[in-house]
């Protein structure tokens, strides 16, 4: 048996921003994998269905919900039993869609994992991916993995606030809300921040009141909200819309550059 899997970065969720290759690898799939994350993302799975619908051609395809395992309170680990629970995570994760794909796709099939923005950024479908070959080529599956690109949110934030994300021969750093505070560093040159829950940036306001902030929320979808300006200044506003945005749709999805005056 030999199953071909296809990870496809999607953007945000607008069926404008797929690539040409992106709608011919979707139009290729039998079976979309996509993880059960609970009522807390429920919109973001009928937001892929939705895409998917649009730029499909035909009907032969279908979703599998694979049931997510429980994340414990990340927040409240050091770093090293962050690491081994995200490692532990991702094992449980990969164990029970290698036993989706052997259940549900037939030989020959061709699975498809959809990929929020683009699979190189913050997205660990990659790795989840290579553990299930890992699996399944041990239990004499054969697997073939392509991985289509996709418009990163990173990408899209550029774009929305006309900026290139690097100062002329600059570094561009990119990083978690949960490191930034530790790291920052001007030296850094131009500083994107993503998986940010609390707008970290907060804590540098004092020993950095000259930084400057893009920010962008919801980016791509009909709520996609923007501010730029001095950090200092403009925080109350960012605060005020994040808040906003969250109340009206149950969620927020938001990425920022900071770069010094
Ligand atoms: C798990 S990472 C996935 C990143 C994704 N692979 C990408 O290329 O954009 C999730 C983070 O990406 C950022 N993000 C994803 N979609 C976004 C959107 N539509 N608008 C703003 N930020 C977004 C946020 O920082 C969010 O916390």
């Amino acid at each position: 048996m030999s199953v071909r899997v296809l990870v496809v970065g999607i953007g945000s969720g607008d069926p404008a921003h797929l690539t040409g290759e992106a709608v011919a690898a979707l139009n290729a799939v039998d079976v979309f994998l996509v993880a059960d994350k609970r009522e807390a993302t429920r919109d973001l799975v009928t937001l892929r269905a939705e895409l998917c619908a649009a730029v499909i051609t035909h009907g032969r395809y279908r979703f599998v919900e694979v049931p997510d395992p429980e994340r414990g309170p990340d927040a409240q680990r050091g770093s090293a039993a962050y690491a081994e629970a995200v490692r532990a995570w991702h094992a449980e994760r990969a164990r029970r869609h290698a036993g989706t794909i052997t259940d549900e796709v037939g030989s020959e099939g061709t699975v498809g994992f959809l990929v929020w923005g683009d699979p190189s950024l913050y997205d660990s479908t990659l790795r989840v991916v290579g553990t299930i070959a890992g699996q399944l080529e041990a239990s004499g599956v054969e697997v073939d993995l392509t991985v289509v690109p996709g418009l990163s949110s990173v990408t899209l934030l550029a774009a929305r606030h006309r900026i290139a994300l690097n100062r002329v021969g600059q570094p561009v750093h990119i990083t978690t809300g949960r490191r930034l505070v530790e790291e920052y560093d001007p030296a850094l040159g131009d500083v994107v921040v993503m998986l940010d829950g609390d707008l970290a940036c907060t804590g540098l306001v004092d020993a950095h009141p000259d930084l400057e902030i893009f920010w962008g929320a919801q980016l791509g979808l009909a709520d996609e909200a923007l501010v730029a300006g001095r950090l200092v200044e403009v925080l109350p506003e960012i605060r005020a819309r994040r808040d906003a945005l969250r109340q009206a749709r149950g969620w927020v999805m938001d990425t920022y550059l900071l770069r010094p005056a």
